[in-house]
């Protein structure tokens, strides 16, 4: 795959006649990896997904490879390469972990099943198991797996740890990394624990009721504590 760049040009989003995200600019690259941080209702989701083409564009614009997305499908979008883990997980619980794994792939290369297995161990031994009998964490390791069946060059990641115990998200983590670092994978990260965004991710995002209160390099916001307190309180 070739994805190499999504990219939010003063992007305004929202749902059935309300905005919700205003002036958002934001950029990945393939090989990088941004975070996207912010309280409860924020706008991170909409910002994902409107890369995804699943909201309103009420203004500015989506590219994709420094073309405009605004004809594309969410299924287009994802054929050219972005990978979507929802925060909702979105396992189908009557379908096995390899069903859940090739659903809705029109071709289906063995080889690709292989690498998603590499990558989730805990997913191959449980590959006949019923999405409804997965834990939590297993739940979300199947999101990603699938995410990477259609061969992303860029994944975003919509609160992948949440709701995990300790020792599951570190592992969850711990795979986010080699994903990024071996397969060079471009990677927004939504994700509450400030402190893991900051240490992974290279640029950031804030976002205070829809609208970006800080976008830059994550040194530069740890050099303005200010922004982290109002946008996010910095207990978290
Ligand atoms: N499908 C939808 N239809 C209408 N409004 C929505 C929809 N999804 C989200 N919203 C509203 O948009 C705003 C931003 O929501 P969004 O889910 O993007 O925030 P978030 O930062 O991801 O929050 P969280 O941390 O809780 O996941 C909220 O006010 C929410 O109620
Ligand atoms: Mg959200």
């Amino acid at each position: 795959m070739t994805l190499t760049s999504i990219e939010w040009k003063a992007v305004s989003a929202g749902y059935n006649g309300t905005t919700v995200i205003e002036n958002i600019d934001f950029a990945v690259r393939r090989g990088q990896r941004v975070g996207l941080i912010g309280r409860n209702g924020a706008g991170k989701t909409t910002t994902l997904a409107t890369a995804m083409g699943f909201t309103q564009l009420r203004g500015g614009s989506i590219l994709i490879d420094g073309k405009s997305a605004a004809s594309l499908s969410p299924s287009r979008r994802s054929n050219l390469g972005i990978g979507w883990v929802p925060q909702t997980r979105d396992v189908f619980r009557s379908l096995t972990v390899e069903e859940n794994l090739l659903a809705g792939l029109k071709s289906q290369p063995a080889t690709r099943l292989d690498r998603a297995y590499e990558f989730f161990p805990r997913l191959a031994e449980r590959r006949r198991n019923l999405g409804s009998a997965l834990s939590g964490g297993e739940q979300q390791m199947l999101s990603i797996a699938r995410a990477l069946m259609g061969d992303p060059g860029i994944i975003l990641m919509d609160e992948p740890l949440e709701g995990l115990a300790p020792v599951v998200a570190a592992e969850v983590m711990q795979t986010i990394r080699r994903l990024a670092d071996e397969q060079e994978v471009g990677i927004v990260l939504v994700e509450q624990h400030v402190g893991l965004v900051t240490e992974f991710c290279e640029d950031i995002l804030v976002l205070e009721r829809g609208q970006p209160t800080f976008h830059g390099a994550t040194k530069d916001l740890l050099a303005n504590p200010d922004i982290l307190d109002r946008a996010i309180g910095l207990a978290r």
